[in-house]
């Protein structure tokens, strides 16, 4: 039937770009997506982690690359999106994922926690546009997924550079879309609420840990995350998702 794709043949041979790939949202995105046919690139600090990913899925009859990248550091951000084109040819899906959060209220001045969260939410996901943006600006097509949060939407006393960050990631997402119509790129930004992954490890405050630690009783798996992904990517090429918000059905808090 014309204008009907099944979810499969539209992401068979993507060759996507994942950072933060090594747990959680990025991981669980890679796996599915490679169950479903794309190419997956992962980036992440922790090599061994990656690397195991990529066996894993190769191991399955996928094809990945896993390459050590900290997307605080510009190079390391382009070298993985540049092996990536010179590897398989192109870039189609460039994900924004890497991210922390290290929450506490701002009078406890943890201004290294501040920085960090400035320098991997915001900084990284700009670093990852820089990458990528050239490439897909010459292919005429193109596909950025950028992770905000629930966070980026409202804001809780104790997370709010978190929220800051997740914001900066909702603006950035909202500027890059008008900005690259003229490019054939398509933007989704995808906002998620409590998702179980190693997330809450980040949190360094033991009592903002509690906190966190009750909302996420009732976090949902991050397969729930990928799903999202798969939906947004999946999507003709003409069909451009731009924002999706999810939470646990059972979540109230932000
Ligand atoms: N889980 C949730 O409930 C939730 C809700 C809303 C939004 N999010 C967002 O989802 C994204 C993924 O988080 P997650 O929940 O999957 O948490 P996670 O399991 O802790 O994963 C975070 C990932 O980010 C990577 N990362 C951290 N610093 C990095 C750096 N400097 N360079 C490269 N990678 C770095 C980590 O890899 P390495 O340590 O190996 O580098 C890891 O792969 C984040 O942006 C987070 O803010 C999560």
């Amino acid at each position: 039937m014309k204008g009907v794709q099944t979810m499969s043949s539209s992401i068979e041979g993507k060759i996507v770009v994942i950072t933060g790939a090594s747990s959680g949202l990025g991981a669980a995105t890679a796996r599915l997506l490679s169950s479903q046919g794309a190419i997956v690139v992962l980036g992440a600090r922790r090599l061994e982690r990656i690397r195991a990913l990529a066996d894993e899925l190769k191991g399955r009859g996928g094809k990945a690359l896993a390459l050590e990248t900290d997307v605080t550091k510009l190079e390391q951000v382009t070298r993985l999106v540049d092996s990536a084109v010179q590897e398989f040819g192109r870039i189609d899906v460039m994900m924004n994922n890497a991210g922390l959060m290290p929450n506490s209220p701002l009078e406890r001045l943890k201004i290294e926690d501040w920085d960090r969260m400035i320098d991997v939410n915001i900084k990284g996901v700009l670093y990852g546009i820089a990458a990528a943006l050239p490439h897909m600006k010459r292919q005429m097509a193109g596909h950025f997924i950028n992770v905000s949060s629930v966070a980026g939407h409202k804001v809780r006393a104790g997370g709010a550079v978190y929220s800051a960050t997740k914001h900066a990631v909702l603006a950035l997402s909202e500027g890059l879309r008008l900005e690259v119509k003229p490019y054939n790129i398509r933007t989704t930004v995808i906002s998620p609420g409590a998702v179980d992954t190693e997330l809450p490890k980040s949190v360094t405050e033991p009592d903002i840990a509690e906190g966190v630690r009750k909302i996420y009783e009732l976090a949902i798996p991050p397969e729930s995350f990928a799903r999202m992904v798969a939906f947004a990517i999946s999507q003709p090429d003409e069909v451009d998702v731009n924002e999706i918000i999810f939470r646990p059905t059972r979540q109230e808090q932000l």
